[in-house]
């Protein structure tokens, strides 16, 4: 059987409007501008508006993705759908975006590999084309993580953002797509990081509403001793498979949670610092959507070109981690 070259045909991406500093956050929990900036890097991020939800973000990404491959979204037979902060518990915000765009002749689902997400979901998506099973697939990333942050709590409420990204993967000509990639998950870190009520374990009760539990919880230090093994292993993992080495890659985009993680990394994986391409110093994390908003930032102010050969790597929770090698193809 003869694989088809897949790749990334058309890249968009969008962040709401609101900007909150971390001058903004130093009113509203006991942290300081310094404390965040040296500690994460982060200055600034995006909230969304009241009046926003997650599908919302991720139709405005999507429509730039569409235009950008010069296709329309009658043309998308898949949509997959990242996300850890869906608009309802059930009904895929897929299916929202689905209709929202006008997508009619799409199946989708949402798929949640938390901050691993993209990589998760292109994924999937590069294997559905591979296969011959669908010709285009739109692959998003979009969080409105402002809404499951708990605003009283300074561990959490200064690092996260909200926005989408979105990528169209299509059939590409030979020699350029999609090189290899890698995935992994460590189940067994169940309370490191996860939103402990709103589901079937926990529903939302008087009391949970009391505790807070509602909102996101995290063990920092745990989750930062993760990603500093795990980026460097997924990344290495991925460029092996695809017989890539160091000097291959142009540039990596790595999932956006804190400054001091991806020079960790880069020290691990052997790729000087400044291939990592980074915007969390004005977006924060945005969990799926962050390696998709680096990588269309990056594209937009041409930094990648037809032929670069580029990394894509994330990791989050679950525990989840993952990487992608793609040789540019536009
Ligand atoms: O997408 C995946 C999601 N998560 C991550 O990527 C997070 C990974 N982890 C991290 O990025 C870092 O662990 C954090 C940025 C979350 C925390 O940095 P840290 O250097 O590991 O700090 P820490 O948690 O060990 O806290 C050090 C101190 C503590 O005070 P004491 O106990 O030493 O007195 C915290 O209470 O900093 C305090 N602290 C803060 N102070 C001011 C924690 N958060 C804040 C804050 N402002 N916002």
């Amino acid at each position: 059987m003869n694989f088809k070259n897949v790749g990334i045909v058309g890249l968009g991406s969008y962040v709401p409007e609101r900007i909150v500093t971390n001058f903004d956050l130093e009113k509203m929990v006991d942290t300081s501008d310094e404390w965040i900036k040296s500690r994460t890097g982060i200055e600034e991020r995006r909230f969304a508006a009241e009046d926003q939800a997650t599908s919302d973000l991720a139709v405005e990404a999507s429509k730039k993705a569409l235009e950008k491959a010069g296709l329309t979204a009658e043309d998308i037979d898949f949509i997959i759908l990242a996300t850890g902060t869906p608009d309802y518990l059930i009904q895929s915000t897929a299916c929202i975006v689905q209709e929202k765009l006008g997508a009619k002749n799409a199946a989708a689902f949402d798929l949640n590999a938390a901050c691993s997400g993209f990589v998760y979901a292109l994924t999937m998506g590069t294997a559905l084309i591979k296969s011959n099973m669908y010709k285009r697939v739109l692959v998003i990333g979009t969080e409105v993580l402002s809404r499951v942050v708990d605003m009283q709590d300074r561990n959490t409420c200064v690092l996260f953002g909200d926005g989408a990204a979105a990528a169209v993967l299509a059939e590409v000509e030979p020699g350029y797509g999609i090189i290899s990639q890698y995935l992994g998950a460590e189940g067994e870190d169940q309370e490191t990081l996860r939103v402990p009520a709103g589901g079937t374990r926990k529903p939302i009760t008087p009391e949970v509403l009391e505790e807070r539990s509602n909102f996101l919880k995290m063990k920092g230090p745990e989750v930062f001793k993760f990603a500093v093994k795990a980026l460097p292993k997924a990344t290495i993992s991925a460029m092996e498979s695809g017989n890539v080495s160091v000097e291959d890659i142009s540039m990596v985009f790595p999932h956006q949670a804190n400054l001091r993680i991806i020079e960790a990394a880069s020290k691990r994986i052997g790729i000087p610092v400044e291939k990592f391409y980074m915007n969390l110093n004005k977006f924060g994390n945005t969990s799926s959507a962050s390696i998709g908003l680096a990588l269309g930032e990056a594209l937009d102010k041409g930094l990648v070109k037809k032929g670069d050969v580029i990394a894509l790597t994330g990791f989050g929770a679950g525990l989840t981690y993952g990487s992608m090698i793609i040789k540019w193809a536009y």
